[in-house]
């Protein structure tokens, strides 16, 4: 009987098998550090984590979308976000340092950075992404497999989710919805901003007492 190993099977059943497999080291990887993190700085930078392996009918939408042929090559190159994972922090600079733990760790590869906090969308959408490659095991060879990772604030966090919501509805936002919209990101922008210096402000005072 020929058995197929799991390294050298490229069916879709193997492939989402590899994917959630190195979702699980991923974000065990990443809550390590967290952690550490938290205990050697003795502050709290992340709210909370998610993360979620999208969903074959959602693989197969975005590919369409892009205008790419349904086959298990062009899922592995050309979906890039199949696994997602979410850092939700509580202020802006929070956003950064997580950023940089990332990159400092070194089993990740950075694969691209995208700081759309300097660079906002023009949906008004604000957050820092990181595909990164994430190494598993499998046999005793090793692959590496790509992964979204997103950071941001948890008012970047209410906005995104708020507007992904409206959007969901139309296939195309009526223009001043779209306008309001995007408003609403420079309010959420500026809540950021407010909360970071009242944080400051409050640690100042707590270095005096
Ligand atoms: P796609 O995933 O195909 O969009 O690839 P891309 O190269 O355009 O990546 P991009 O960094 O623009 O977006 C990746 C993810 O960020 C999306 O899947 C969403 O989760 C999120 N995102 C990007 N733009 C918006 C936006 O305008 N609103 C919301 N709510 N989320 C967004
Ligand atoms: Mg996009």
């Amino acid at each position: 009987m020929s058995m197929k190993d799991i390294y050298s099977d490229t069916s879709f059943d193997a492939i989402m098998l590899k994917y959630g497999l190195a979702l699980e080291m991923l974000e065990t990887e990443l809550k390590v550090m967290i952690r550490n993190y938290e205990y050697t700085s003795k502050t709290t930078p992340v709210d909370h984590l998610k993360s979620r392996l999208k969903t074959k009918e959602s693989i197969i939408k975005k590919l369409h979308k892009k205008g790419y042929e349904i086959n298990n090559y062009n899922i592995m190159n050309h979906v890039h976000d199949i696994i997602g994972v979410r850092i939700v922090c509580s202020f802006l600079p929070d956003v950064y340092e997580i950023a940089n733990l990332i990159k400092s760790n070194n089993k990740l590869v950075i694969k691209e950075e995208k700081d759309y906090i300097k660079n906002p969308k023009d949906s008004g959408y604000v957050s820092y992404h990181l595909i990164v490659l994430v190494p598993i095991n499998l046999d005793g060879k090793e692959i590496k497999i790509e992964a979204e990772i997103q950071i941001r604030t948890m008012a970047m966090d209410f906005w995104a989710s708020l507007d992904h919501k409206i959007r969901y509805k139309f296939r195309e936002l009526p223009e001043e919805v779209e306008k309001e919209v995007y408003n609403s990101s420079l309010d959420i922008r500026a809540l950021d901003e407010k909360m970071y210096h009242l944080n400051e402000i409050a640690k100042k005072y707590k270095e005096e007492i």
